[in-house]
């Protein structure tokens, strides 16, 4: 097997996008392993899945904004993640604006797991929005992170056909499984495409 990819996992919510990230490692199908997990929420899901996979993982108190992380606590955040030796980082259900301090401490080097087929839908709650506009497919999308919003080079996508009985969290629901699906098998692109 490959030498395994390092990841550094920020996230918000659940954690689903996490638990299918180690499941696919514990599976033995991606040569990778989560050295560090930091959430900006205290008692969010991502944090209590990364005690029962016994990874490491860290509250940070991300500051005054609401949208994005105060400078010096991303200061400190790319420092952790550095320190625990992270080569990827991924987005898993981030819900802040990445800055320059972590934009420029892993360039390229970023990724973000986004619940509509951008350029589509950027922003928040995305399959509502898609539901919303009337449209018949949706899914989700991998992308490299940049200073623009939801913007950066595409990686990978997955089709969800909306069914006319769909609501918010149904169609939230089924588009999340395929993001578990895609993310680790982005990941493992990124690992197998290695020098
Ligand atoms: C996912 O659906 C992800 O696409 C979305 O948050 C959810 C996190 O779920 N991310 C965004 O909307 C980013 N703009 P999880 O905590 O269960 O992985």
């Amino acid at each position: 097997m490959n030498r395994r990819l390092k990841l550094g996992v920020l996230g918000s919510g659940k954690g689903s996008n996490f638990k299918a990230i180690m499941e696919r490692i514990i599976d033995g199908k991606l040569p990778a392993e989560v050295r560090l997990v930091i959430s900006d929420v205290p008692d969010s899901g991502i944090l209590s899945y990364a005690r029962d996979f016994q990874v490491p993982a860290l509250f940070v108190n991300p500051g005054k904004y609401r949208t994005r992380l105060e400078t010096e606590v991303e200061h400190d955040i790319a420092r952790l993640l550095q320190e625990a030796g992270a080569e990827l980082v991924v987005l898993a259900g981030f819900m802040r604006v990445i800055k320059e301090p972590l934009l420029k401490a892993f360039p390229k080097s970023i990724i973000n797991i986004h619940p509509s087929l951008l350029p589509k839908y950027k922003g928040l709650e995305a399959w509502k929005q898609a539901l919303e506009a009337g449209e018949k497919v949706t899914g989700c999308t991998v992308h490299y992170v940049e200073a623009a919003v939801d913007a950066g080079h595409i990686l990978g996508q997955r089709e969800v056909a909306i069914q006319p009985d769909d609501t918010p969290a149904s169609l939230h629901a089924r588009i999340q499984e395929a993001e578990h699906d895609l993310l680790p098998e982005v990941v493992r692109q990124i690992a197998d495409g290695r020098p």
